[in-house]
């Protein structure tokens, strides 16, 4: 059976004081859930900060990027053992505002969640096409192109451990939501792809989040689709009434 897990992609959004009442919020209102894993990704500067803010809560912590290599000349970069220094569970690797605005390719995000497996941080991986792939019946040939690229090389022990989310691109931030089949219809197709690759134990086991758009009002219909297991959240993320009322959707 697998766990729900709800994470906030907090972006460059907030500032040091706004950062931390929100996670303190969060960790509050986490009271009350039960069997959902929750967690916040901030930006990194107040990863510290808010790692102190849910110290001891449900709520844990994860970055929303790093570099592939362990240290060294890398300016303005940060490694897995920093990120695993400061308390983070999680990293969000190639998301899709790294692919499309930072250049980032797969061969790039493949490097780092090899180095965060290696630093025994969990990934979260997404995927996701463009409105124009989607529109052009290319969904599902992207989807395999991200995952081949993004994952080349796991383990199936080191596969279990990843979570992948599926985020449309063009519902990020936009208001404009997948349909609960749409999102269905790829997360079925990535778990089709685990299972060709590894077995169907391992298909079954890895969690599927989606994002994009999803607030309190759509989260229950998404989420109980039979592979939607989370959600990767980003505006909605920024209020803990609204967090709390997606993570409300996933029980
Ligand atoms: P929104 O929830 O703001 O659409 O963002 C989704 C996202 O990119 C989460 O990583």
């Amino acid at each position: 059976m697998r766990r729900p897990f709800i994470a906030g992609n907090w972006k460059m959004n907030l500032n040091r004081a706004s950062a931390v009442a929100l996670a303190e919020g969060v960790a509050k209102a986490a009271e009350s859930v039960q069997g959902v894993d929750l967690a916040v990704c901030p930006p990194s500067c107040y990863l510290d900060a808010v790692g102190r803010a849910i110290s001891g809560s449900k709520v844990l912590l994860g970055a929303q990027n790093m570099y592939h290599e362990p240290a060294g000349a890398f300016t303005g970069e940060l490694s897995a053992a920093m990120l695993r220094d400061l308390g983070c569970t999680y990293v969000i690797l190639g998301h899709s505002e790294r692919r499309h605005i930072l250049g980032e390719t797969d061969a790039a995000i493949n490097k780092k969640v090899h180095a965060a497996l290696s630093a025994e941080l969990i990934p979260i991986v997404c995927v996701g096409e463009l409105l124009s792939e989607r529109e052009a019946g290319q969904t599902l040939a992207v989807i395999r192109r991200q995952f081949e690229g993004s994952l080349a090389g796991l383990s199936a022990e080191q596969m279990a451990t990843v979570v992948l989310a599926y985020e449309p691109v063009w519902a990020i931030g936009t208001g404009k939501v997948a349909t609960p089949q749409q999102a269905e219809e790829v997360h079925l197709a990535l778990r089709k792809l685990i299972e060709q690759r590894y077995n169907g134990s391992i298909a079954g086991s890895v969690r599927l989040q989606y994002g994009g758009s999803v607030k309190p009002d759509n989260a229950a219909e998404l989420l109980h689709q039979p592979d939607i297991d989370g959600a990767l959240v980003g505006g909605a993320s920024l209020r803990a009434d609204q967090f709390l009322g997606i993570v409300a959707g996933a029980v």
